[in-house]
């Protein structure tokens, strides 16, 4: 996690760096800093907390044309000044800040650094130490630097400034992101390009174990033996607004407001020249020579992907499985003859997934991403990708995402089939137009997140079948972003224990859209209404008049999830509003988990 930015330019660098910190801190919020330097030295500015608070203790009559800033979600050591970044070898000479782990750590201050007095908890400063020890011996910067990579294990996307050297940025990185932002007169670097695209949407794609030095008018890359490498420039495909809220409060108002016109995008962008809904045939290919699927995801991606065994099982007959990432990697299940694993992931940044890909890719097997972000990580180490176009994703709770996830994965299930008889094309255009009216009925959410859940201490959602699968992404939604203690249950469990939970005013969220076992899950509202239990239904038949409802229009059954993720998405904001909470940016999270 954390993301950094650096800039080197003609123009004053604070702005810039902090407002390009503001589009970054999805990738971590517990503290902030920036170092710029100028003709008086360097001058550090660093705080626990956000942007925000940064932004007050920064002196902004110090001027200067070159600058790192870095937004951090803590690994090593508590959010606290010391700890947060940027960080300075003994002598003031460097100064650095690090997006990524270094697992070696307590080995390199063994070995090389025994006498160096370091002041921060963070294996980062191992780093900046390095760079500091190599340069007193051998009196040149960038082979230091060189020499230091060469002994990091782990991940590292890093900036780094030399006092004595006005004229550069050194950078490098591997395994966490970092691109390059090509300017007239100005370079920049950054986590991600959301926090360059005010001023450039031209970049350098940077690989693992590259070096880079950045000056005002030139950038050069290498490996770590000193080869200078060549790299084309690419046109970034953020557009600036995007990343605005606009009239929004929130960035999860306007991104649960946008998914009936991602849906349109995705069944755009999945059509080919007939007007059909296609995939690669080389993705086609893959998955018919494949004799199971193995669907790989954490959180909401792994949600999605409960969806996507159902709707690949049940549209295109393929046996497929679904894994969550950190328990795949140590607890790996015997696999089928012919696995292809299909890795969901809206960052495409996921150190958990990442790791399940290393493993598999070491077996040998064939793998799709389905991401958000082209060229990330998991989009470029994975055989076959096939692409979200949701936009980009910037609150930290995950909505427009996921039910392109699952659009995505509807497709896929729809195009690997010769014969789908399902109508795919339009089945997806009705549920879009269906979610436009469930997002037009913000009134309604509001009135019952109020009357149920926001003096509430926890909250259960119940269902059957793919409704149980958007029981557990409701339940996540609610508790990431209003602290309400929630979670989903297979409405048929809750007789084996789970009922003794409910008391008097617990409030239940009954979701049912599939027919065969509508009765079923009736019964069970039954049984916890009859133990104090407060209602609300999702539903797309009206039931009893005592229980409050939410009514989905009319969907096909196998497509219901998309919608129905659209009501428990809005209880969800409404509660974590008039509960006051950072909807936004939850505490203790952060969007793109980049340690496992
Ligand atoms: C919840 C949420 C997380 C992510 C999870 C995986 O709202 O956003 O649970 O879904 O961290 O992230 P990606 O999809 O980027 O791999």
């Amino acid at each position: 996690m954390c993301g950094i930015v650096g800039y080197i330019g003609r123009e004053d660098v604070k702005e810039t760096i902090l407002s390009g910190l503001e589009k970054l801190e999805y990738r971590g919020y517990d503290s902030a800093g920036i170092a710029i330097l100028n003709g008086d030295g360097i001058h550090i500015y660093k705080d626990k907390g956000r942007i925000t608070n940064l932004r007050e203790v920064v002196d902004f009559s110090q001027m200067g044309t070159l600058g790192i800033g870095h937004t951090r979600w803590a690994t090593h050591g508590i959010p606290n000044r010391v700890n947060s970044h940027p960080h300075q070898s003994s002598s003031e000479r460097f100064t650095l800040v690090h997006n990524g782990i270094i697992e070696n750590e307590s080995i390199l201050k063994k070995e090389y650094l025994q006498d160096t007095k370091f002041t921060s908890d963070t294996d980062t400063e191992v780093i900046v130490q390095l760079i500091q020890k190599f340069t007193d011996k051998d009196g040149d910067v960038p082979l230091a630097i060189r020499h230091t990579l060469s002994l990091l294990k782990g991940s590292y996307a890093l900036a780094i400034i030399d006092s004595e050297n006005p004229d550069v940025i050194y950078a490098a990185k591997n395994k966490s992101p970092l691109l390059i932002g090509k300017g007239e007169d100005f370079n920049l670097i950054a986590s991600d390009a959301m926090a360059m695209i005010n001023h450039t949407n031209e970049f350098y794609e940077l690989q693992d174990k590259e070096f880079v030095i950045l000056g005002r008018d030139e950038v050069s890359i290498y490996n770590l033996y000193g080869i200078k490498l060549d790299r084309e420039t690419f046109k970034g495909e953020i557009d600036a607004s995007d990343i605005e809220k606009g009239t929004y409060p929130h960035y999860m108002l306007k991104e649960i407001d946008e998914q009936p016109f991602v849906l349109r995008r995705i069944i755009a962008n999945y059509q080919d020249e007939n007007g059909k809904l296609a995939v690669s045939s080389e993705i086609v290919n893959a998955v018919k020579e494949a004799d199971r699927l193995y669907i790989v995801a954490c959180g909401t991606s792994y949600n999605a992907g409960l969806v996507g065994k159902s709707l690949l099982e049940n549209i295109s007959k393929k046996p497929t499985e679904v894994h969550i990432s950190s328990e795949f990697v140590y607890n790996t299940p015997i696999l089928s003859e012919k696995p292809l694993f299909i890795f969901i992931s809206q960052s495409g940044e996921t150190a958990d997934s990442r790791a399940v890909l290393v493993k598999i890719k070491e077996m040998g097997y064939p793998s799709i991403a389905i991401t958000n972000v082209k060229g990330a990580t998991l989009y470029r180490e994975t055989d076959y990708q096939m692409l979200l176009h949701a936009g980009p994703e910037i609150a930290v709770a995950s909505t427009k995402a996921y039910t392109a996830q699952i659009a995505v994965l509807s497709i896929l299930a729809c195009t690997i089939e010769d014969d789908c008889s399902f109508d795919m094309l339009n089945e997806l255009s009705r549920a879009a137009s269906v979610m436009e009216g469930l997002c037009d009925n913000k009134e309604l959410y509001e009135n019952l997140a109020k009357e149920y859940l926001i003096e509430s201490r926890n909250c259960f959602y119940i269902g059957r079948h793919v409704d149980y699968y958007t029981c557990l992404e409701a339940a996540l939604k609610l508790k990431e972003i209003s602290y309400i203690q929630a979670e989903g249950f297979a409405a048929g469990e809750l007789k084996h224990g789970t009922i003794a939970l409910i008391e008097d005013n617990t409030p239940v969220v009954a979701i049912i859209t599939q027919e065969k076992i509508n009765l079923n899950t009736r019964s069970n509202i039954k049984e916890v209404k009859a133990r104090g239990a407060a209602v609300i239904a999702i539903s797309m038949r009206r039931l009893s008049a005592e229980t409050d409802q939410i009514i989905i229009d009319d969907v096909h059954e196998k497509l219901t999830p998309l919608v129905s993720a659209i009501p428990a998405q809005l209880l969800a904001y409404y509660a974590a509003l008039y509960r006051d909470c950072d909807i936004d940016k939850p505490r203790n999270l952060a969007k793109s988990v980049t340690v496992e």
